[in-house]
């Protein structure tokens, strides 16, 4: 089994898409361990994005995930349930998003994409650490 870290974004939220994102996960065959609703503060969420620090579109992106609630939670599959999870997701850029992945078939703009999911093990157990540091 292993586990990775899901946010429905607050763009997600707002358009009140918690469900159809999370179900198509769970439809999947993915389980939800923990989750809750909750606003990410600016010290978390830059954390969370250390690794975009510094680039052009850093302030935009702590702007948005920080402006309302998120969903945020633990998803837990089978070895590799971050790039399962990644594949459900589509590429970063809606625009390029396939059709039949979340971003392809739900969002159209490339801050407001809908969902956040680790890209690697070892990111996985960062943000997971992060956000649900009592989860064992
Ligand atoms: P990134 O980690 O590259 O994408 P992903 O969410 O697919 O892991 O980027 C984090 C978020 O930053 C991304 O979801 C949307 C935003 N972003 C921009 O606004 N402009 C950009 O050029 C990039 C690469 C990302
Ligand atoms: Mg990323």
């Amino acid at each position: 089994m292993d586990r990775t870290l899901v946010i429905v974004k607050p763009d997600g939220v707002e358009r009140r898409l918690i469900g159809e994102i999370l179900g198509r996960l769970e439809r999947r065959g993915l389980t939800i361990v923990a989750g809750d609703l909750r606003q990410i503060d600016e010290a978390t969420a830059k954390r969370h994005y250390a690794e975009h620090e510094g680039k052009p579109f850093f302030g935009d992106v702590i702007a948005f995930i920080t402006r309302s609630p998120s969903f945020v939670c633990a998803i837990e599959g089978p070895s590799g349930t971050w790039a399962i999870v990644r594949a459900a997701m589509g590429a970063t850029n809606p625009a390029d998003a396939a059709p039949g992945t979340i971003r392809g078939d739900l969002a159209t703009e490339l801050t407001e994409n809908l969902i956040h999911g680790s890209d690697s093990a070892a990111s996985a157990e960062r943000e997971l650490a992060l956000f649900f540091p009592t989860l064992r």
